[in-house]
């Protein structure tokens, strides 16, 4: 019973639209009809600019760290962490606030590992931040973290978190088949950051 009210309070915590909130509240513009239509950190930052961007990626993040976290508030063991924040994300991609539409699932599952390994977190963020600085292509960044992410949880012999990588990356590929199209074309959206935005 314990497991079923975290799962729903994790999934009613992710579906918080974050970046469609903050456009609307701050910018008065629906995100979907912006840049890539991405509910999103890369989308916030690219159409509403980086404060925007940089508050959507910390509350989306704190959204899989929060919704993860549930089973320690209800005194389940520590292995649910990954378990529940999985339902974060399905939040995330899938928000009841937005007739089950969302976004890529790519900061709050960050959150997740946060919350369960804070220093395989911190050096995904590395990686994930070197990407973006060299290439300006948030899609490749993410798309390359988190296939590292599931290759270092088969390192660490860690069977939940290998389970709980291999559920994240497919969701994230899913999530990005636009992006790997335009990618193929190369037709990729840049974001204003990084060696490669020609200003
Ligand atoms: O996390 C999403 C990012 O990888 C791509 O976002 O807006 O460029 O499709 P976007």
């Amino acid at each position: 019973m314990k497991l079923l009210i975290c799962a729903i309070l994790a999934y009613l915590i992710g579906s918080f639209p974050t970046a469609y909130i903050v456009g609307k509240v701050f910018f008065h513009k629906n995100i979907f009809n912006y840049g890539s239509g991405n509910v999103g950190t890369t989308n916030a930052y690219r159409v509403f600019g980086p404060y925007a961007g940089t508050g959507v990626l910390v509350v989306d993040i704190l959204k899989g760290t929060l919704g993860a976290l549930m089973p320690v508030f209800f005194g389940l063991d520590h292995h649910w962490i990954l378990f529940i924040g999985i339902f974060a994300v399905i939040g995330h991609v899938f928000s009841i606030f937005l007739k089950f539409r969302g976004g890529k699932a790519v900061a709050t599952s960050a959150g997740i590992l946060l919350a369960y390994n804070p220093l395989l977190f911190a050096i995904c963020f590395i990686c994930l931040a070197t990407i973006v600085y060299v290439t300006s292509m948030v899609s490749v960044a993410s798309l390359t973290t988190v296939l590292f992410f599931a290759i270092a949880s088969i390192f660490l012999h860690d069977w939940i978190l290998t389970t709980a990588a291999v559920i994240v990356t497919i969701i994230v590929y899913v999530r990005h088949i636009p992006n790997i199209k335009r990618l193929i074309k190369g037709k990729e959206n840049l974001v204003p950051i990084g060696l490669a935005y020609k200003r």
